[in-house]
Parts: structure tokens; C-alpha cells; sequence
């Protein structure tokens, strides 16, 4: 068990608690950094904990200090949450310009606002939200520090024994999804350039929560007798938690030119090794059909570890974690993540 941690958890409660834990680093930053936070696209499977993690960092730091969180709110039960601890939301849809120019002015912004699922047959739409609203939010906010969420998915896939790509490969993205994560990138990079902004673009590959996810997702599978695909062999993953302290530490970081930062966890992890773990929590058979084909997306966060040092929790810690609570039949976000797809069609 990771120390400090429940060796189960047994809740949505418990979970956005652990998910949301700040570190002594992030407390710091909180002291350091002036001005409020605005989470733009906080309603979304990651920003919800990302905002808790936010006002508990700021509350023991003891500092005055607003988190807004920005969101259509498609789930009203969303903006209840965040309001009940303490975050600020506003309801805005951010593909409408003129919505987005009612925006208060704040210094520093994490933006996670886009679109994957169902881009295979509505390819504009995705292109619309992953480079329209960039523009928007670029043209409203001035002298703002933006660390904007994007996808390890802008890079080719490579070959099991490379490193995996680091931040000066050059992005080869496969199919639209990706295209259009590489096209928003390039907005942010132009106002950046322009030095309208200041930007981070933080290349995250497969955050971990229990309700989905890549272990989610194996798990799922093991628990209902599917076999596992290994046509994807090997993945990266961090856990949610983690990965939502380094976006925020990232606001530190951001730049003109646009930095760029990869985000994962430091395994590169084998599907049938972590389905063979989180069969052996489960107390199930595990069986797998397919060949691994020697490509991968494989992204190198080595120098996010250098930055941020090592994520809290450890691969063996989330497997197991991911396990019970899907044995246990807690909830799931019904969004697999499809990362066996290797052709980018999502
Ligand atoms: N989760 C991962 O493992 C992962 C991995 C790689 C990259 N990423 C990137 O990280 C970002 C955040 O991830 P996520 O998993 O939390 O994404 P997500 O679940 O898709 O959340 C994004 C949220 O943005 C909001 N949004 C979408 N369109 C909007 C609009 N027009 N105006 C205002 N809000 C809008 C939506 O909430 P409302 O419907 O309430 O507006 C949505 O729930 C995404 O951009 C994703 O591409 C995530």
C-alpha cells in the first residue's frame, strides 16, 4: 500500500477525496502565486477533481483565493458538487464568443475543454471545439498563463524499444482526433508567440481514475469474461491525482513561446501484465485474444519528473486499487477510453 493511503476505496466520496489530495509542493505554490484560478472545461472526467485539489491546496496554504470553474454543465449535478466545496462556477459554452467575453479576467488558467468521442463521422465538430474555442479563450484573456490540457496522442506511435517520445520529437499525429489536438496546440502556440499569452502545452497520456480509465477498462473486461486485446501492447498511465497537482504546478511554467510538457506515469506498462495483476485482485480468469503489433504510444515524462518529481502513487497501487472497486461493482463513467485504437479513430 502507498503510504498515507487507504489500502481500499470504497466510495465516489473516498475516491474524489484521494483524487483530489494536494501535496506539501502544490500547498507552496498556492503561497507563491498571486491571483485567483480559472478551470475552463472543469465539468469533464478530470477537472472536477482537479478543481477540489485547487481549494484544498489554497485553504492550507491559508491564502484568499478563488477557483472558478467554467462548464456548459451538461451534468447539473456537477456544479452542485464543485459549488459544495467551495468552488466558484459559471455557466458558459465556450464555442459562443460572446459568452466568452463575459469572462472575468483571471492570471491564471487551465484549459481542458475539447472533444474525442464520436469524431469518427463528425470530424468537424471535434475540429470546431478543439481549435475554435481555443481562439476564443486566446482572443478574450491577455497576460494570462494558460496550461493547456492536451494529448500524448500528437506524437507517432513508436516501437517498444524506443524511449518513447520526449518533448523535442516532432508531433506525427494519427487520424483527426489527434490532428485536431495538434491543431489546438498551434493556436495556443501562435498567441503564445505572439505574446499575447503565456502557455504550457501538457501532453497527458491516460490519467487513472477507478470509474474509467485504461485499468478501468481492463477491468471491465476481465470482470464480464471478455478477452483482453493485446493488439495494443503497452500503455502509460498516472494516476488522476498526480496528474492533477503537476497541471497546476505547471501554471508556473508556462511561456512565450508555448513550453511543452509530456505527462504520464514512469512505467511503460505491458497490457497482459497489468490484466494478469488486476485478474489476480479480481479472483478471475483473464484471457486475451490478438498479437501485440510493435507500436505504441509510449511518451517519456522524464523531465515532468524531473520538475514535479515522481508520482504519489505507484502502477501496482492504482491496479489494485482499480480492482476491488470494480469487483466490488462500484460506479462506472461507461466511457472506455479506447486506447487499443492504433489507427486514431475514435
Ligand atoms: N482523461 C484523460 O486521460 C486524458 C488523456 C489525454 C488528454 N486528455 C485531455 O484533457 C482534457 C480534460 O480531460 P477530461 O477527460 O476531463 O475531458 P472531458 O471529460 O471531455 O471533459 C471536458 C469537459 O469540457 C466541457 N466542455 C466541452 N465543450 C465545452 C464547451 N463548448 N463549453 C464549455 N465547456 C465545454 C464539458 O463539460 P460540459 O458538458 O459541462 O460543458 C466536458 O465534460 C481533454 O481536453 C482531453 O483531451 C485527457
Amino acid at each position: 500500500m502507498t503510504e498515507n493511503y487507504p489500502a481500499e476505496l470504497r466510495s465516489d466520496a473516498e475516491l474524489d477525496e484521494t483524487l483530489s489530495l494536494p501535496t506539501n509542493q502544490l500547498v507552496g505554490f498556492m503561497k507563491r502565486i498571486p491571483g485567483d484560478i480559472m478551470i475552463l472545461g472543469i465539468a469533464g472526467k478530470m477537472g472536477i477533481t482537479l478543481g477540489l485539489a485547487a481549494r484544498r491546496a489554497i485553504d492550507a496554504a491559508g491564502v484568499k483565493k478563488e477557483v472558478i470553474g467554467v462548464s456548459r454543465f451538461s451534468d447539473p449535478d456537477s456544479r452542485t458538487l464543485l459549488e459544495g466545496h467551495g468552488i466558484k462556477t459559471l455557466a458558459c459554452d465556450l464555442l459562443d464568443r460572446a459568452s466568452v467575453a463575459q469572462l472575468p479576467l483571471i492570471p491564471n488558467i487551465i484549459y481542458m475543454a475539447g472533444r474525442k468521442f464520436g469524431t469518427d463521422g463528425s470530424e468537424d465538430l471535434t475540429w470546431i471545439m478543439n481549435t475554435e474555442v481555443p481562439a476564443n479563450v486566446c482572443n478574450h484573456f491577455t497576460g494570462t498563463n494558460i496550461v493547456a490540457f492536451s494529448t500524448g496522442c500528437v506524437y507517432p506511435l513508436l516501437p517498444l524499444g524506443q524511449i518513447g517520445c520526449t518533448e523535442e520529437n516532432s508531433p506525427a499525429p494519427v487520424g483527426e482526433y489527434a490532428q485536431s489536438c495538434l491543431g489546438r496546440e498551434r493556436v495556443f502556440q501562435y498567441y503564445s508567440r505572439a505574446g499575447k499569452i503565456k502557455s504550457l502545452l501538457f501532453r497527458l497520456n491516460y490519467a487513472i481514475d477507478l470509474r474509467y480509465g485504461v485499468l478501468h477498462d481492463l477491468a471491465m473486461k476481465i470482470m464480464n469474461d471478455e478477452a483482453v486485446d493485446l493488439g495494443m501492447g503497452y500503455f502509460n498511465a498516472i494516476w488522476q491525482g498526480d496528474a492533477n497537482v503537476q497541471a497546476l504546478l505547471s501554471l508556473e511554467h508556462c511561456a512565450s513561446p508555448a513550453a511543452i510538457l509530456n505527462i504520464t506515469g514512469p512505467e511503460t506498462v505491458s497490457v497482459r501484465y497489468a490484466a494478469a495483476e488486476l485478474a489476480r485482485v479480481m479472483e478471475k480468469d483473464v484471457s486475451f485474444v490478438g498479437e501485440p503489433v510493435d507500436k505504441s504510444y509510449l511518451n517519456n515524462a522524464a523531465r515532468a519528473a524531473a520538475l514535479f518529481g515522481y508520482p504519489r502513487v505507484s502502477l501496482l497501487q492504482m491496479i489494485r486499487w482499480t480492482g476491488l472497486w470494480v469487483k466490488n461493482g462500484h460506479r462506472s463513467l461507461g466511457k472506455p477510453t479506447h486506447f487499443e485504437v492504433n489507427d486514431g479513430k475514435f
